[in-house]
């Protein structure tokens, strides 16, 4: 992981951050980055508003001096970062817990941007731990519902979400079939978010050797 890297990649998607935007907020040391050089253009002048999605970003983006405001029913745009994301796309979260609260931000946006340093951006989707949050009162069920599906679920030890819930940690086969995955646990009762995001991210910016690449849903790298 290379932290210039990630900076680089968080400064071009908050290029697309305008004027009077309401805008997500990510989580993780890449997020971190983008949230920061954010603050510079708000002390600097610009008007915006922010949604944060988790507890420590909430704290970091209060720190940078933006503005923040309640889960509104929609966003223009959200940056966030990634524990995997291949061309098509799709990409792996969750990492940091967060990814319930990211799903939820990323669902509600017109535009959702993946920022990541080059070692995130792989052929395809799938080695990375798939973690699901759980109700607390239903992990042992979820478990084993997940065991079923072939995750290998592991609780994530010492660990609960920003809800105050238990995060289970999956290693699927690499070559599963993610969207009938995603279905398959999205049906699970008592299996709150998992960090498949399959259709959410509409760009992503990924910075490799202090060069970025612009990745748009349906386009050609440039
Ligand atoms: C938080 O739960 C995650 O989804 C992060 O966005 C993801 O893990 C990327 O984090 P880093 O930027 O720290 O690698």
């Amino acid at each position: 992981m290379n932290e210039s890297d990630k900076r680089l990649a968080a400064l071009a998607a908050i290029a697309e951050v305008r004027a009077g935007m309401i805008v997500g907020l990510g989580t993780g040391s890449t997020a971190a980055f983008a949230i920061a050089a954010l603050g510079e253009r708000v002390r600097a002048g610009l008007r915006i508003q922010a949604v944060a999605t988790s507890l420590a970003t909430e704290a970091s983006a209060r720190e940078a001096g933006i503005q923040l405001i309640e889960m509104p029913a929609r966003i223009d745009l959200t940056i966030d970062g990634a524990d995997e994301i291949d061309d098509a796309l799709n990409a792996i979260k969750g990492a940091g817990g967060a990814m319930l609260r990211e799903k939820v931000v990323a669902a509600a946006s017109d535009r959702m941007i993946v920022i990541a340093d080059g070692s995130k951006r792989i052929g395809a989707i799938g080695a990375a731990k798939i973690p699901v949050e759980v109700l607390s009162f239903a992990h042992a069920f979820v478990a084993d519902r997940l065991a079923a599906l072939g995750g290998a679920p592991v609780l994530r030890a010492g660990f609960t979400s920003d809800q105050g819930n238990p995060i289970l940690d999956c290693r699927f086969p690499a070559d599963i079939d993610h969207t009938a995955l995603a279905a398959a646990i999205d049906a699970i009762p008592g299996a709150l978010g998992h960090g498949l995001f399959l259709a959410e991210v509409d760009a992503a910016y990924i910075a490799t050797d202090g060069v970025v690449t612009r990745l748009e849903r349906g386009r050609a790298s440039d």
